[in-house]
């Protein structure tokens, strides 16, 4: 059997990375793998342990020393830190305002890249993240950038939080997500940029399935 190839998906918060992520995942055959999940788990272990957002040194320490395992289950995977399905927890609106200082840390990106190629190395991966393309899997056969503008972005997140019962306005969410994006642009380590060889889709105005569809389309006409 020839080698499956692996797919990465790089864009800032709420281009819809996920979404189109999970669906071609499951089109082609792969395994769709999340690595904003394992973040927000090692920023969800910093917020129950009560641990500074600005001891660099201690979170590097943890982000050794927490066992992330991502576990398949009929959705896609749960995601266990220490044994605890923390899958829900992740996405909870604290760990989303903490999750960008963990992620500029150098040791703590460099322990997440190397359980992520650990992950990939088999082949068969679509992996969604900031730094896929650039850093992670820098030969990944096809790579995709996905942007849209902030409105859309922030009104998707807003629905996305409706339905886990948080009501957030349209304002905060901006706010937030432009602090996010600035936070991952700027930083010194593997800052959010699109890969060379990454091919731009704006999903503004897009459905799903139509980012879907474009995605397809150039994986069938660029992989032989
Ligand atoms: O995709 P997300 O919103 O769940 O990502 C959470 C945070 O993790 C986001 O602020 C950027 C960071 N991140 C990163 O730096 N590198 C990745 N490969 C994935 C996420």
């Amino acid at each position: 059997m020839s080698r499956k190839i692996n797919i990465a998906i790089d864009g800032p918060a709420g281009a819809g990375k996920s979404t189109v992520a999970k669906i071609l995942a499951k089109k082609m055959g792969l395994m769709y793998i999340d690595t904003g999940s394992m973040y927000r788990a090692v920023t969800w272990k910093a917020l129950k342990l009560n641990c500074g957002f600005d001891d660099a040194e201690e979170l590097a320490r943890l982000s050794a020393v927490t066992s992330i395992e991502l576990v398949p289950d009929e959705e896609n995977y749960r995601i266990l830190v220490d044994g605890i399905d923390v899958t829900s927890e992740i996405r909870k609106p604290e760990v989303s305002q903490h999750v960008s200082l963990v992620a500029r840390i150098p040791e703590v990106r460099e322990n997440m890249r190397r359980q992520q190629q650990t992950m990939a190395a088999p082949g068969g991966v679509v992996m969604d993240g900031r730094d896929i393309g650039t850093k992670v899997l820098p030969n990944a056969e096809v790579k995709f950038f996905l942007t849209a503008s902030i409105e859309e972005r922030a009104r998707r997140r807003q629905e996305e939080l409706k339905e886990r019962g948080y009501n957030i306005s349209l304002e905060k969410l901006k706010n937030e997500i432009s602090k996010r994006d600035y936070m991952d642009k700027n930083r010194q380590t593997d800052p959010l940029v699109q890969a060379e060889d990454a091919i731009l889709i704006d999903t503004t105005g897009l459905t799903v399935q139509q980012v879907v569809d474009k995605m397809v389309a150039y994986i069938n006409k660029s992989v032989k």
